[in-house]
């Protein structure tokens, strides 16, 4: 049985129960027979190989069906585990257990990754970066999917492939194969202004993080917390880093690129190697439901943050890496991180970027797991809670249900499975009389208030950073494309839209009339630290 949680490491324990002793082993195959596999079996000694040479057959059909599609996006990561505490019983917030009970530590897993590089790619290029955090919590895994920039590009899931594909290399060069630089991820920013926001922090040193373990984590959509007594709040989830946050400039980013491809994924492992735990506060933006409408932007566009000078983050626990993985591919490549993995207590808004994400990640990892649904029963992906239900089957069904039904209800089996007496909190949001309509949230069409408040936050050497970014990544686009990126800027800032088309032999363009549905005004995003090294 597990360990109590709070007396030690769960899912350490449960994962131990997996380890493989390779030390001093005799070789044999995958069923047991002891064999020399150092020669394969010849018709004499310059050949030919023998068919009937089992042990050769076997091991290179395990060689050859050694890799797994990497993730369609997110493809390149780093992973590490630790634990999760809470500083107090949040009970008057949620009934998620592992908010209720200080001192409990509740073991954690996490993957940082690039979004648009392939499995290889360097790690110091210009891109966004996720940050998926999963809880193994007493009541089942909660994973909290999230980026370290807290705007998105769309606010709709039917664009997410548009937009990934505009990212990704070109498909007719496979160029560039990491980062942002060219012309299709251009030509859709400026087909499609709501992104400038999420493009500006990309573009900006939040782009180019220093490590991981100096960066923010958004959950970026607005989620629910929901009480046992179902009383709901609406929060942003944010993770801030306890070593500050810090970005390379442009200089160093590519050098390293250069010298170092594993520049974050080293620093990481050898930060946690040498007992230098990095520590995340965990916190929320809380929102009354009263408040739902009280803000300039809706809460369901995800291309908008709530400005922390409006709604203070409150911490409301802490989390800490200390421990490296034993196998990556096992734990890191094997993980399968999913926004519909949620625990009681915890619910989602109609951010229809938030629902259609809900689908998304089972989806392709059912492709990426070749074809098993089993693939949650992995090592890594297993809760530390005791599972049970009637899904039968499927490839690679690793454990042997017992008992003659599989279906509920039923009087043969009395536990098959009983429903528990505290299930899920479904919050009863009320959705009647609505009308099925293709559209999106109004606020989603004030593209460039937010956009400028970012750009505003900024310290004057992190603006130059920032055009400097923007003249290096859009100049590298056709000279069509530069224009219309620069007519984009000129909405956020004319001063920003002047000093990108100096660099890019576009010319300045005049001052439009202010942002008309600009909300902006004496707001600030975050008392976040300024990178040090700027
Ligand atoms: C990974 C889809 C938006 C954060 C993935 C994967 C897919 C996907 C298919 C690969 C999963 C796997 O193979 O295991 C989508 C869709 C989105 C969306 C359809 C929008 C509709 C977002 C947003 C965030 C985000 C808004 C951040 C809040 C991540 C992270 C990973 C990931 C961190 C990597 C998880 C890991 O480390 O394994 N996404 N995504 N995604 N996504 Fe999204």
């Amino acid at each position: 049985s597990l360990p109590v949680q709070g007396e030690g490491d769960a899912k350490e324990e449960q994962l131990k129960k997996y380890y493989i002793d390779e030390t001093n082993t005799e070789e044999t195959t995958l069923f047991g027979q002891k064999v020399d596999n150092t020669q394969s079996l010849k018709a004499g000694r310059r050949g030919p190989t023998l068919m009937e040479d089992f042990a050769f057959r076997e091991k290179m059909m395990h060689f050859d069906h050694e890799r797994i599609p990497e993730r369609v996006v997110h493809a390149r990561g780093v992973g590490a585990h630790g634990y999760f505490e809470t500083y107090q019983d949040w009970s008057d917030l949620t009934a998620a257990q592992f908010l209720r009970t200080p001192n409990k530590k509740t073991p954690v897993f996490v993957r940082f990754s690039t979004v648009l590089g392939s499995r290889g790619s360097p790690d110091t290029v210009r891109d966004v970066r996720g940050f998926a955090t999963r809880f193994y919590t007493e009541e089942g895994n909660f994973d909290l999917v999230g980026n370290v920039i807290a705007p998105f590009f769309v606010h709709d899931a039917i664009k997410f492939p548009d937009i990934i594909h505009a990212g990704k290399p070109h498909p007719d060069r496979e160029v560039p194969q990491a980062g942002t630089a060219h012309d299709t991820a251009y030509d859709f920013f400026a087909e499609f202004p709501e992104t400038i926001h999420t493009v500006l922090w990309a573009l900006s040193g939040r782009g180019i993080p220093t490590n991981f373990r100096q960066c923010e984590g958004f959950g970026v959509h607005t989620y629910r917390l929901v009480t046992e007594a179902n009383k709901s709040v609406f929060v942003k989830f944010i993770w801030k880093p306890k070593q500050g946050l810090c970005n390379l400039v442009w200089d160093e980013a590519q050098k390293i690129a250069g010298k170092d491809i594993d520049y974050h994924r080293k620093d990481l492992y050898t930060a946690i190697e040498r007992g230098d735990y990095p520590e995340w506060e965990f916190g929320v933006q809380i929102v009354q439901e009263k408040d739902e409408m009280a803000f300039e932007f809706d809460l369901l566009d995800p291309t908008k943050l709530i400005p922390e000078s409006i709604v203070p983050f409150t911490p409301l626990g802490k989390m800490t890496l200390n421990r490296n993985v034993t196998n990556y591919f096992a734990e890191t490549e094997q993980v399968t991180f999913c926004v519909g993995h949620i625990v009681r207590g915890i619910g989602f808004t109609d951010d229809s970027l938030l629902q259609g994400r809900i689908f998304s990640y089972f989806d392709t990892q059912i492709n990426r797991m070749k074809g098993s649904v089993n693939y949650m029963t992995l090592p890594i992906n297993q809760p530390v809670v005791p599972v049970h239900n009637n899904y039968r089957d499927g490839a690679m069904q690793m454990g042997i249900p017992k008992g003659e039904v599989a279906y509920y209800p039923n009087a043969l089996q009395g536990n098959a499975p009983r429903i528990a007496e505290k299930t899920y909190l479904d919050y009863p949001e009320k959705i009647d009389n609505v009308t099925k309509i293709k559209a999106q949230v109004p606020s989603v069409d004030d593209h460039y208030s937010q956009a400028q408040l970012f750009y505003n936050s900024l310290e004057e050497a992190e603006k130059q950073q920032l055009v400097d970014g923007a003249r290096f990544e859009i100049g590298k686009c056709r000279m069509e494309i530069r224009e219309r990126m620069v007519k984009i800027l000129n909405q956020v800032d004319n001063g920003l839209a002047r000093r990108v088309a100096a660099g890019l032999g576009v010319s300045p363009p005049d001052r439009v009339a202010e942002n008309p549905g600009k909300t902006s005004k004496g707001l600030s995003i975050a008392a976040y630290p300024k990178p040090d090294n700027i």
